[in-house]
């Protein structure tokens, strides 16, 4: 049976442009998205935008536009950016459109009618930049001893009647949660983060505001506004059609994985499982938080000006060079930098050395010497052998790293293969064997081949508009380019287009710092 996998991102606040932390987490949820569908599940890819909330309607306010036609503005620019990074998404959600809205007060109504909601008045700390409440014990000291959230931001005190979740109630559910399901949350370092902030107590949340309007109205008290966390979070099940269990698209729930930012972590592994479970809804399988980027060293702020909109990178490196970079450069996960010479270091090292010439190398050898067609696969050394078995054994091992998120790893293995492909290829030289022995050349270039075709399947999550051009390149149809159609080998004599170098090399940043 095929199974179904249904993977998210957060979705994005619109109160400004989209940036490359936005893409980051995209990435690598559509990384995960592909590399399900090549393995052959059935997948639901979610991302969307957070359209609601004080903070987008300041925004709206400062840009001299109503709400709506700031989010209609702003929510279009980061599904640009989602199509510019080749976002294979099956659904774009936006938190004002009535199917959201619909259900996110049928949530609200099943969580009430658990009894864990109840009105009352709120009185403390709200940061806005964060959309999030902190308790005194939180606050850190600021400059001319002003508080602050423990994420810097400013927090002013907030005093309006509320309704809260009993959030109190679910402080043991939750820690069983964590113990008994330990592949729920990860990192580790985030896992325990979390952990012990549940292990000291939780307080009720707030989860209404009626300082301003711009939020889903709640059921049968509409003075007020659900708290843009209960309304954002709730994304994740309106988008499959709930409260709707007609809809066929809620086979997709639970969730298989929540990507976010590791400094939303905790609204997904709380809040999140215990609105869940107050309403009586399965938990999703696994809460995943990436690090944050900063550039040339520096945080990302508009003040700096140094904010990064990855469509200016793609326009000068292409699509796939930016993806890649921003898995390979840290173990997914951590916290990362992104600096131009580095990136543009691995552009050449990895991508037009490591892979590209493997490419070239091959495919201009079998264009001159084989007529351009796929070579016999001959009688197999114990070296054509060991190459071989270690590049079949790519997919299921990338699989279950992919499936841990270690998405960096994978990526890993893929390049050591690729590796060893080139090791082979100078070990063997079939460029030599041309004129002493041109049947094993093609065997040799053969082997070659069909490395490069599991390599080139494998990465194109990472890489799909490269791995694209060098499967056509291959002779690997559109048809033979999942892992089922691994199995099957090409038949020999298939006629190759020109080869043409996937990968170029760039020079600049190596030549300003005088390399
Ligand atoms: N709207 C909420 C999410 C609601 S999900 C139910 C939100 N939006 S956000 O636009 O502020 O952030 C979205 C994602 O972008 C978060 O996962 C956050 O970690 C990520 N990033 C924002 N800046 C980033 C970096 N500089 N680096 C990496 N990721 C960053 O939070």
């Amino acid at each position: 049976m095929t199974r179904r996998f249904y993977v998210t991102t957060p979705i994005y606040y619109v109160n400004g442009a989209p940036h490359i932390g936005h893409a980051y987490t995209s990435v690598a949820a559509d990384i995960v998205a592909r590399f399900r569908r090549l393995a052959g599940d059935q997948v639901h890819f979610l991302t969307g935008t957070d359209e609601h909330g004080q903070k987008v309607e300041q925004a709206a306010t400062a840009a001299g536009e109503t709400p709506q036609a700031f989010t209609d503005r702003i929510s279009a620019d980061f599904r640009a950016m989602a199509d510019t990074m080749q976002i294979s998404y099956d659904d774009f959600i936006r938190t004002t459109e009535p199917r959201h809205v619909r259900g996110a007060q049928a949530l609200w109504e099943k969580v009430a009618a658990s009894g864990d909601i109840y009105l009352g008045a709120y009185e403390g700390w709200y940061a806005l930049r964060d959309e999030a409440f902190y308790g005194e014990d939180e606050l850190i000291d600021g400059p001319n001893g002003q508080k602050l959230a423990p994420t810097g931001a400013p927090v002013e005190w907030v005093r309006e009647p509320s309704y809260f979740f009993r959030l109190s109630a679910y402080q043991d559910r939750l820690l069983e949660l964590y113990e008994k399901r330990p592949e729920f949350m990860g990192p580790s370092g985030s896992r325990n983060e979390i952990m012990s902030f549940v292990r000291q107590g939780l307080r009720d949340l707030s989860i209404s505001r009626t300082s301003f309007r711009w939020g889903v109205p709640v059921p049968n008290d509409p003075e007020h506004v659900m708290y843009v966390w209960f309304d954002a979070l709730s994304n994740y099940l309106t988008a499959l059609g709930y409260p709707d269990t007609n809809n066929p698209l809620m086979a997709f729930w639970p969730a298989d994985l929540h990507l976010v930012g590791k400094d939303i972590a905790r609204f997904h592994t709380v809040f999140w499982p215990a609105f869940l479970m107050a309403a009586g809804i399965e938990l999703p399988s696994r809460v995943f938080a990436n690090g944050w980027w900063t550039v040339e060293g520096e945080k990302m702020s508009k003040s700096l000006g140094n904010v990064i909109d990855p469509r200016d990178l793609v326009s000068e490196f292409g699509v796939d060079a930016v993806r890649f970079f921003l898995i390979r450069e840290v173990p997914f996960g951590g916290d990362s930098d992104l600096s131009r010479r580095s990136f543009i270091h691995r552009l050449n090292t990895e991508l037009a050395n490591d892979l590209g010439n493997l490419a070239q190398r091959t495919l201009s050898l079998i264009a001159r010497n084989c007529n351009g067609a796929l070579p016999e696969a001959g009688a197999r050394t114990e070296a054509d052998t060991h190459l071989l078995a270690q590049a079949e054994l790519l997919p299921s091992l990338m699989e279950e790293q992919v499936g841990r998120c270690a998405l960096t790893d994978a990526l890993e293995e893929a390049w050591k293969i690729i590796r060893a492909c080139n090791a082979y290829i100078d070990h063997q030289a079939p460029w030599a064997l041309k004129k002493t022995d041109p049947e094993r050349m093609g065997h040799v270039l053969r082997v070659l081949a069909d490395a490069l075709r599991i390599i080139a399947t494998v990465l194109q999550p990472w890489m799909p508009e490269s791995m694209d051009r060098m499967l056509t390149q291959l002779g690997v149809s559109e048809s033979e380019r999942s892992f089922a159609a691994l199995g099957v080998a090409l038949p020999a004599g298939r006629e190759l287009p020109a080869p043409k170098g996937i990968f170029p090399r760039y020079t600049e940043a190596e030549d300003e710092k005088g390399q």
